[in-house]
């Protein structure tokens, strides 16, 4: 099924998922903050579409083509951010009770996350210590013990070594010293973070900052999972700059994205390294006539928050939200992505369930034919303009700060060693 077959089918989807209009006083502090936080990007949004304007940077800033092509700054952007930052690589939904699991490479570790008896969330490397195998696939899933499939050792959920078959004939074995290597793993707002360096802790409050409590508003713990998908990309740069601006809304997404939203207008914030990029929809026209009072920022604002590196969170004021997971991939021109689409309620009834369906090929559609599409074609463009540099407009400010937070970085680490 093609982009434009399924496009008009996503519009009864829309249904607003949170109350925020500014006279609605249901909900605790969070919900309160997070109704004040929209109805301002709404006030801000609708200055913008009376005079035609968006949120800007300062100045027009250049990056060097070089600095997309170059594989020893690649890897070393991978040591500097990836290797030492937390990692959003779940949703808390994907692991919806205790005894079930998500199985994933991240930037070529195996990486498996778990959730106990007690509900309590762990990571650990997905390999065996008898010899190194997975010792599950994959994918998310439910169990009550981890059985490596080369020799069945078994692991509990905290990955703490339980069974050794044969155990007699093996000679002995020291269990506590041959536990599942952890990781670090932390919830937080509805997201699993993960660390990549055992032994470490991930300080999320430092991390997310400001950012927590209207993360938290956003009610992404309360989400339904409702699919995982995978998709491929290029570049890792190259695909994320795509989901920090809405300046390519009128051309790459004419018949998809530019049907309910508008083009290059955006209000942009930012939280240390992470980010906001808020479109303005085109309900806004409707909701500009009505009281203040009576105004729902979710038919005006669709704001699009970028957790650095990684998870973009689309649709969080709505029924279906949609969280995409970006990571590089095995080389520096391939990226992963994971789709995921959660909701406010399980479906109801057999419409409901293929209302989310719609959502989930919709979004999976647009990305994979227009977002992707015209992105590897990019990486391609990027070989033949080595030596030349791009631009990033000051309508792109989200382009910017991605793009300053992974220098700062780098920068970082290279202070760190004394280069
Ligand atoms: S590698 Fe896991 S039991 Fe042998
Ligand atoms: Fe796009």
């Amino acid at each position: 099924m093609s982009v434009d077959e399924v496009a008009p089918a996503l519009t009864p989807d829309y249904v607003p998922g949170l109350d925020l209009r500014a006279a609605a006083t249901d909900g605790g502090e969070r919900a309160q903050l997070v109704r004040r936080d929209a109805n301002a990007l709404l006030a801000r949004l609708l200055t913008h579409y009376e005079d035609k304007t968006t949120d800007q940077a300062a100045d027009i800033m250049r990056m060097p083509v070089r600095d997309y092509l170059d594989d020893t700054l690649w890897q070393e952007e991978l040591r500097a951010v990836h290797r030492q930052v937390p990692l959003p690589v779940a949703m808390s939904c994907e692991l919806p009770r205790p005894g079930t699991y998500k199985a994933m490479d991240v930037i070529g570790v195996p990486v498996l996350i778990t959730r106990d008896r007690d509900g309590v969330v762990h990571a650990m490397v997905n390999a065996c210590r008898h010899r190194g195998s997975p010792v599950t696939e994959l994918g998310t899933g439910t169990a009550s013990r981890l059985t490596c499939p080369y020799h069945s050792w078994s692991y509990d959920l905290s990955g703490c070594l339980r069974g050794i078959y044969g155990e007699k004939t093996f000679g002995e074995v020291d269990r506590g010293a041959r536990s599942l290597i952890p990781l670090p793993a932390e919830e937080r707002a509805g997201i699993v973070f993960v660390g990549l360096r055992p032994g470490t802790s991930l300080d999320l409050d430092t991390w997310l900052g400001d950012l927590t409590p209207l993360l938290e508003g956003l009610g992404l713990a309360d989400l339904h999972h409702h699919s995982t998908m995978e998709l491929p990309g290029p570049n890792w740069k190259v695909t994320l700059d795509g989901y920090l601006e809405t300046y390519h809304f009128a051309s790459l997404h004419r018949g998809t994205v530019f049907k309910t939203n508008l083009s290059n207008m955006t209000a942009f914030d930012r939280w240390g390294p992470h980010q906001r990029n808020a479109a303005a929809l085109r309900g806004i026209t409707d909701e500009a006539l009505k009281p203040i009072e009576l105004r729902d920022p979710a038919k005006g604002v669709g704001p699009n928050y970028f957790i650095f590196p990684a998870m973009a969170i689309a649709g969080g004021y709505r029924q279906h939200v949609a969280i995409s997971i970006v990571l590089p991939g095995r080389t520096r021109t391939e990226s992963v992505t994971q789709q995921i689409i959660g909701l406010r309620r399980p479906p109801a009834d057999e419409e409901e369930r293929r209302a989310a369906d719609r959502t989930r090929d919709w979004f999976f559609e647009v990305v994979r034919d227009e977002d992707y599409a015209a992105q590897y074609a990019v990486d391609r463009g990027l070989t033949a303009l080595d030596g030349t540099d791009l631009l990033f407009g000051r309508n792109e400010p989200g382009v910017q700060h991605l793009h300053r937070a992974i220098r700062q970085h780098v920068a970082l680490l290279r202070d760190q060693r004394g280069e």
